[in-house]
């Protein structure tokens, strides 16, 4: 008799959310990974937040209070996807692989999203994309949970702009419905080649991609550099000498070492600069101003 498969424990579990985000760092959360409505309806009992690919995150060193809640495997659909134009997929799949499954069906509509290390949710959440093209280009509906049962929303009522969506607090978008194009295979090809030359100048080294949105008409990471601050350091945080928005973790770089290289950037470029990412565990007072410092 083979072993019996070791029980997954889908929930909770205290995790450092360092291991779930790709900057690597934040303190601990209770984590629910949810399969079916059931497991969402009991996650989201108590206040919670939803995580993604974690790729868009700065978690405070202290980690944060509400339940971290993520799509499991059931909501992952790379597996199925086909060559078919017009599909549902769940939230969890991960864009990477999405965008080169559609490209060698020859489906256009996803190149823009080349190198975005994001599942479709949290795509959706943030409007990710590029200058090549975002995911409102091809997203028309989604389903989502909210206030215990899940709803079916038209991409339109999603307020979706750039790197920006006015999804309610506590919405968690379990499945989408993409339109994609036929093309051919060797036109997506040539357009994604575009998209992955203008992504060479950015680092590889663990980052949460452009810690700053772009000012209207300018790029945040020309302001940086301008400024004098790649190479810039704190602890184990530093302005990628590559790329200026970028803010590498060297290994060891904790949240405080990341919110005072922020504040450092802000008061030094002498613009205002958002934040692209979206801040987790922070005071919102300090989150809106120039004195990003953790609460704890
Ligand atoms: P997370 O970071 O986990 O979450 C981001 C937000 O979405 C949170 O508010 C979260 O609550 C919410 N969310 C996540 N999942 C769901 C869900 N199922 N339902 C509701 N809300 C949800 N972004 C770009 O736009 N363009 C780029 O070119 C780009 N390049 C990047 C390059 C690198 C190397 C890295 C590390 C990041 C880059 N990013 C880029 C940033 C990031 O990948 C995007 O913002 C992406 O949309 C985040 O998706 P995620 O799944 O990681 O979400
Ligand atoms: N530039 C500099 N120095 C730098 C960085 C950029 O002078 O250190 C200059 C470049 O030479 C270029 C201009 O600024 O003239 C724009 O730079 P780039 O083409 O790298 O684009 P970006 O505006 O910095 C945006 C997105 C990226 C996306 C790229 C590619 C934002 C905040 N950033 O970067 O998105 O990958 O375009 O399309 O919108 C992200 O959102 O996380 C992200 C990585």
């Amino acid at each position: 008799m083979p072993d019996a498969a070791p029980e997954v424990r889908r929930y909770p579990q205290r995790v450092k959310l360092s291991s779930l985000t790709t900057l690597g760092v934040g303190g601990e959360a209770e984590l629910w990974t949810v399969e079916n409505e059931a497991d969402l309806a009991e996650a989201t009992r108590k206040p919670y937040r939803v995580l993604g690919a974690g790729s868009n995150l700065l978690v405070a060193d202290a980690g944060v209070e509400e339940r971290v809640v993520k799509l499991g495997r059931s909501f992952n659909d790379l597996g199925s996807f086909g060559a078919t134009p017009e599909v549902w997929l769940g939230a969890a799949t991960p864009l990477p692989g999405l965008v080169r499954r559609a490209a060698a069906a020859g489906l256009s509509g996803l190149e823009g999203l080349l190198g975005i290390p994001a599942v479709l949710g949290g795509a959706a959440a943030m409007n990710a994309g590029t200058r090549f093209g975002e995911l409102s280009d091809t997203l028309r509906e989604v389903e989502l949970f909210a206030n215990g049962r899940l709803h079916r929303v038209s991409a339109d009522a999603l307020g979706l702009s750039y790197r920006r969506s006015t999804l309610p607090p506590g919405a968690l978008i379990t499945r989408v419905r993409l339109e994609l194009t036929p093309s051919s295979p060797e036109r997506v090809r040539t357009k994604l080649a575009q998209v992955d030359a203008a992504r060479r100048g950015q680092p590889k080294t663990k980052s949460a991609g452009c810690a700053f949105k772009n000012p209207a008409g300018d790029s945040a990471g020309r302001l940086i550099d301008a400024a004098g601050l790649k190479g810039l350091q704190v602890g184990q945080a530093r302005v990628s000498p590559e790329h200026g928005n970028f803010i590498v973790n060297l290994g060891g770089a904790t949240a405080a070492d990341v919110a005072a290289l922020l504040t450092q950037i802000r008061t030094r470029v002498g613009a205002p600069l958002e934040t692209e990412w979206e801040l987790w565990g922070f005071d919102p007072a300090q989150v809106a101003g120039q004195e990003l410092t953790c609460s704890v």
